[in-house]
Protein backbone atom coordinates (compact mmCIF):
# COMPACT_ATOMS: atom_id res chain seq x y z
CA UNK A 1 0.00 0.00 0.00
CA UNK A 2 1.37 3.27 -0.91
CA UNK A 3 1.76 5.55 2.39
CA UNK A 4 1.20 8.90 -0.32
CA UNK A 5 -2.12 7.15 -1.13
CA UNK A 6 -3.24 7.02 3.11
CA UNK A 7 -2.98 10.64 3.19
CA UNK A 8 -4.89 11.45 0.12
CA UNK A 9 -7.38 8.96 1.50
CA UNK A 10 -7.58 10.40 5.14
CA UNK A 11 -7.80 14.02 2.89
CA UNK A 12 -11.51 12.66 0.90
CA UNK A 13 -12.23 10.68 4.23
CA UNK A 14 -12.35 14.55 5.96
CA UNK A 15 -14.26 15.78 2.69
CA UNK A 16 -16.46 13.39 2.62
CA UNK A 17 -17.49 13.35 6.33
CA UNK A 18 -17.50 17.42 6.13
CA UNK A 19 -20.09 17.59 3.34
CA UNK A 20 -22.80 15.66 5.04
CA UNK A 21 -22.33 17.35 8.15
CA UNK A 22 -19.59 20.63 8.80
CA UNK A 23 -19.67 19.47 12.63
CA UNK A 24 -18.67 16.24 12.02
CA UNK A 25 -15.31 16.55 13.93
CA UNK A 26 -16.42 19.01 16.27
CA UNK A 27 -18.62 16.85 17.37
CA UNK A 28 -16.12 13.63 17.47
CA UNK A 29 -13.73 15.39 19.82
CA UNK A 30 -16.19 15.96 22.23
CA UNK A 31 -15.55 12.55 24.00
CA UNK A 32 -16.24 9.21 23.53
CA UNK A 33 -19.59 6.64 24.95
CA UNK A 34 -19.56 3.73 23.26
CA UNK A 35 -21.31 0.88 24.39
CA UNK A 36 -19.16 -1.93 22.81
CA UNK A 37 -16.11 -3.41 23.49
CA UNK A 38 -14.59 -5.66 20.99
CA UNK A 39 -11.50 -7.87 21.33
CA UNK A 40 -10.77 -9.34 18.30
CA UNK A 41 -7.47 -10.76 16.47
CA UNK A 42 -4.70 -8.45 14.56
CA UNK A 43 -5.27 -10.07 11.37
CA UNK A 44 -5.35 -7.81 9.10
CA UNK A 45 -8.50 -8.68 7.19
CA UNK A 46 -10.71 -9.48 10.49
CA UNK A 47 -11.26 -5.28 11.09
CA UNK A 48 -12.99 -4.45 13.91
CA UNK A 49 -15.38 -1.42 12.96
CA UNK A 50 -15.88 -1.90 9.38
CA UNK A 51 -17.15 -5.34 9.02
CA UNK A 52 -19.70 -4.21 11.76
CA UNK A 53 -20.33 -1.51 10.04
CA UNK A 54 -19.77 0.91 13.13
CA UNK A 55 -18.82 4.18 12.99
CA UNK A 56 -16.28 5.96 15.21
CA UNK A 57 -17.08 6.49 18.69
CA UNK A 58 -18.88 3.44 18.93
CA UNK A 59 -16.58 0.56 19.39
CA UNK A 60 -13.71 0.82 21.84
CA UNK A 61 -11.00 -1.85 20.54
CA UNK A 62 -8.18 -4.02 21.49
CA UNK A 63 -6.59 -6.49 19.27
CA UNK A 64 -3.73 -8.95 19.45
CA UNK A 65 -2.46 -11.96 18.09
CA UNK A 66 -5.60 -14.94 18.19
CA UNK A 67 -7.78 -12.04 20.54
CA UNK A 68 -6.52 -13.51 23.66
CA UNK A 69 -7.77 -12.14 26.96
CA UNK A 70 -4.43 -13.32 29.11
CA UNK A 71 -4.75 -12.41 33.53
CA UNK A 72 -1.30 -11.13 33.44
CA UNK A 73 -1.16 -9.42 30.27
CA UNK A 74 -1.50 -5.74 31.44
CA UNK A 75 -2.48 -3.89 28.00
CA UNK A 76 -5.64 -6.35 27.76
CA UNK A 77 -6.37 -5.83 31.08
CA UNK A 78 -5.86 -2.64 31.20
CA UNK A 79 -8.45 -2.09 27.72
CA UNK A 80 -11.28 -4.06 29.52
CA UNK A 81 -10.76 -2.30 33.44
CA UNK A 82 -11.18 1.15 31.32
CA UNK A 83 -13.20 0.23 28.72
CA UNK A 84 -15.63 -1.51 31.51
CA UNK A 85 -15.32 0.29 34.38
CA UNK A 86 -14.92 3.84 33.03
CA UNK A 87 -16.75 4.06 29.50
CA UNK A 88 -19.07 1.57 31.26
CA UNK A 89 -19.45 -0.48 28.06
CA UNK A 90 -22.89 -2.64 27.97
CA UNK A 91 -21.41 -5.60 25.78
CA UNK A 92 -17.93 -7.05 25.84
CA UNK A 93 -17.64 -9.12 22.66
CA UNK A 94 -14.48 -11.63 22.03
CA UNK A 95 -14.29 -12.14 18.47
CA UNK A 96 -12.07 -14.87 16.65
CA UNK A 97 -12.08 -15.51 13.24
CA UNK A 98 -11.50 -18.95 10.69
CA UNK A 99 -8.13 -18.96 9.25
CA UNK A 100 -6.62 -17.62 12.36
CA UNK A 101 -2.39 -17.65 12.02
CA UNK A 102 -2.34 -17.63 15.45
CA UNK A 103 -4.51 -20.82 16.49
CA UNK A 104 -2.82 -22.69 14.04
CA UNK A 105 0.56 -21.85 14.51
CA UNK A 106 -0.89 -23.21 18.20
CA UNK A 107 -1.79 -26.32 16.67
CA UNK A 108 1.62 -27.11 15.46
CA UNK A 109 5.18 -28.38 16.77
CA UNK A 110 7.64 -25.46 16.53
CA UNK A 111 9.74 -23.12 18.11
CA UNK A 112 8.62 -19.67 18.05
CA UNK A 113 10.46 -17.83 19.64
CA UNK A 114 8.93 -14.90 21.64
CA UNK A 115 5.39 -16.48 20.32
CA UNK A 116 6.14 -19.44 22.74
CA UNK A 117 4.47 -18.00 26.09
CA UNK A 118 1.41 -15.93 23.97
CA UNK A 119 0.50 -19.84 21.99
CA UNK A 120 1.06 -21.34 25.12
CA UNK A 121 -2.13 -20.09 25.95
CA UNK A 122 -4.24 -21.55 23.19
CA UNK A 123 -2.36 -24.51 23.29
CA UNK A 124 -4.16 -24.85 27.35
CA UNK A 125 -7.22 -24.47 25.44
CA UNK A 126 -6.51 -27.71 23.56
CA UNK A 127 -5.89 -29.32 26.59
CA UNK A 128 -8.58 -28.81 27.74
CA UNK A 129 -10.82 -29.73 25.13
CA UNK A 130 -8.42 -32.38 24.08
CA UNK A 131 -11.33 -34.80 23.84
CA UNK A 132 -14.04 -33.22 21.76
CA UNK A 133 -11.01 -32.22 19.46
CA UNK A 134 -9.43 -35.47 18.86
CA UNK A 135 -12.52 -37.07 17.88
CA UNK A 136 -12.57 -34.75 14.78
CA UNK A 137 -10.34 -36.26 12.27
CA UNK A 138 -10.76 -33.39 9.30
CA UNK A 139 -8.15 -31.46 10.08
CA UNK A 140 -9.98 -28.21 9.04
CA UNK A 141 -12.62 -28.85 10.76
CA UNK A 142 -11.11 -29.26 13.93
CA UNK A 143 -8.78 -25.95 13.35
CA UNK A 144 -12.65 -24.44 13.11
CA UNK A 145 -13.61 -25.93 16.32
CA UNK A 146 -10.82 -24.76 18.33
CA UNK A 147 -11.21 -21.08 16.95
CA UNK A 148 -14.50 -21.32 18.36
CA UNK A 149 -13.49 -23.00 21.61
CA UNK A 150 -10.63 -20.22 22.16
CA UNK A 151 -13.24 -17.40 22.19
CA UNK A 152 -15.33 -18.87 24.19
CA UNK A 153 -12.51 -19.69 26.63
CA UNK A 154 -11.52 -16.22 26.49
CA UNK A 155 -15.14 -15.27 27.39
CA UNK A 156 -14.48 -17.63 30.21
CA UNK A 157 -10.76 -15.33 31.41
CA UNK A 158 -13.25 -11.88 31.03
CA UNK A 159 -15.55 -13.34 33.52
CA UNK A 160 -12.72 -14.22 35.86
CA UNK A 161 -12.05 -10.55 36.25
CA UNK A 162 -13.09 -8.54 38.73
CA UNK A 163 -14.29 -5.81 36.32
CA UNK A 164 -16.72 -7.75 35.01
CA UNK A 165 -18.03 -9.56 37.80
CA UNK A 166 -18.62 -6.35 39.23
CA UNK A 167 -20.43 -4.48 35.93
CA UNK A 168 -22.55 -7.69 35.30
CA UNK A 169 -24.01 -7.51 39.19
CA UNK A 170 -24.34 -3.86 39.26
CA UNK A 171 -25.45 -3.45 35.91
CA UNK A 172 -26.26 -5.93 33.71
CA UNK A 173 -22.90 -5.58 31.31
CA UNK A 174 -23.15 -9.16 28.82
CA UNK A 175 -20.25 -10.76 27.23
CA UNK A 176 -20.38 -12.26 23.78
CA UNK A 177 -18.60 -14.63 21.83
CA UNK A 178 -18.16 -14.41 17.93
CA UNK A 179 -16.47 -15.63 14.92
CA UNK A 180 -15.84 -13.81 12.04
CA UNK A 181 -16.50 -16.24 8.69
CA UNK A 182 -13.36 -14.57 6.59
CA UNK A 183 -14.11 -16.80 3.48
CA UNK A 184 -17.49 -15.32 3.54
CA UNK A 185 -17.67 -11.96 5.24
CA UNK A 186 -20.13 -13.27 7.98
CA UNK A 187 -19.88 -12.61 11.59
CA UNK A 188 -21.35 -15.89 13.23
CA UNK A 189 -22.58 -15.60 17.47
CA UNK A 190 -21.48 -18.50 19.09
CA UNK A 191 -24.32 -18.20 21.68
CA UNK A 192 -22.05 -18.69 24.59
CA UNK A 193 -24.98 -18.87 27.39
CA UNK A 194 -22.87 -16.01 29.29
CA UNK A 195 -25.10 -16.68 32.58
CA UNK A 196 -23.97 -20.04 32.97
CA UNK A 197 -20.72 -19.92 32.39
CA UNK A 198 -20.87 -17.14 35.21
CA UNK A 199 -22.55 -18.93 37.56
CA UNK A 200 -20.17 -21.81 36.75
CA UNK A 201 -16.80 -20.26 37.20
CA UNK A 202 -17.85 -17.59 40.00
CA UNK A 203 -17.57 -21.05 42.30
CA UNK A 204 -13.72 -20.59 41.65
CA UNK A 205 -13.21 -17.00 40.40
CA UNK A 206 -15.71 -15.47 42.66
CA UNK A 207 -13.68 -11.86 43.17
CA UNK A 208 -16.90 -9.15 44.03
CO1 LIG B 1 -6.02 -14.37 13.87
Amino acid sequence: MDLKKVFENNKSWIEDKLSTDKNYFEELGKGQTPELLYIGCSDSRATAEELMGAKPGEVFVHRNIANMVISIDLNVMSVVNYAVDHLKVKHVIVCGHYGCGGVKAAMQSADLGILNPWLRNIRDVYRIHSDELNKITDEDKKYDKLVELNVKEQCVNLIKTAAVQKAFRDRGLKVHGWVFDVHSGKLIDLKIDFEHYLEDIMQIYHLD
